[in-house]
């Protein structure tokens, strides 16, 4: 059975003090669980002391982005073997906020994501609509795309070395979450699009579903069959709520891989 995923998307929030007593909280609520992997994923400048903390935890480290290129005259840019180096296991790709606020194109996002599996890191490729694309009753097709898009630059192996996050961007930090019903019908149509080329990797992947996971929809979430974890960010900063989700995905033990 694959394990569940939850991973932590600490966005642009904390301190060296805030994120010593969130960690030492979660941490302190974590249960040893072969069926689930925990993964925080903390601003670059703080990667070495959660590192440090996560040591001999059960928990791993992951990264909000990463570049594309692998070293050389790139001001402010953060390699996949850097990220490697200090000990990241995984790191977001194409988060909406990136798409929308630093202009990420499908192409951009597509090379990122090759970066990080070229460098022994595991990608979580985020996918979703905008509400208008909802409205317009296209959500399918732009993940699609979005999904696509990567498939043509990685070939679809490495894609499947690497984890979905399918994040409705009208969902996201607004406190509407998509019903359970809406996520596990998009997880199902991803899982379907990837077993066109591969059936066996597409029973395997793991499809993560984010946008408002809190403690009190979390369970109704990962009940869904096709819904592999959730990538959490508003509820990841506080320990309890966060708490309770990793408890949720352990209650719904993943698909059948
Ligand atoms: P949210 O963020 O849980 O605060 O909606 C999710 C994400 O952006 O990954």
């Amino acid at each position: 059975m694959k394990p569940n995923l939850v991973i932590g998307n600490w966005k642009m929030n904390g301190s060296q003090q805030t994120n010593e007593v969130l960690l030492r909280a979660v941490l302190a609520g974590q249960k040893n669980d072969a069926h689930l992997e925990v993964v925080i994923c903390p601003p670059f400048p703080y990667l070495a002391s959660v590192a440090a903390h996560l040591q001999h935890s059960n928990v791993v480290l992951g990264a909000q982005n990463v570049s594309a290129t692998t070293h050389g005259a790139f001001t402010g840019e953060v390699s996949a073997s850097m990220l490697r180096d200090i000990g990241c296991r995984y790191v977001l790709v194409g988060h909406s906020e990136r798409r929308a606020l630093f202009g990420e194109t499908d192409e951009a996002v597509a090379q990122k994501f090759v970066a990080a599996i070229d460098h022994g890191l595991i990608p979580v490729l985020c996918v979703g609509e905008t509400l208008d694309e909802r409205r317009a009753g296209i959500t399918n097709g732009v993940v699609t795309t979005q999904i696509t898009a990567v498939i043509k630059h990685a070939g679809i192996e490495k894609l499947t070395r690497g984890v979905i996050a399918y994040e409705p961007v009208w969902a996201i930090g607004t406190g509407e979450t998509a019903s359970p019903e809406q996520a596990q019908a998009v997880h199902r149509h991803i899982r379907g699009k990837i077993g066109v080329y591969d059936e066996q990797a597409a029973i395997n992947l793991q499809i993560l579903y984010g946008g408002s996971v809190k403690a009190d929809n979390a369970q109704a979430i990962f009940s869904q069959p096709d819904i592999d974890g959730g990538l959490i960010g508003g509820a990841s900063l506080d320990a309890a709520s966060f708490t309770s989700i990793c408890d949720a995905a352990r209650a719904n033990p993943g698909g059948t891989a």
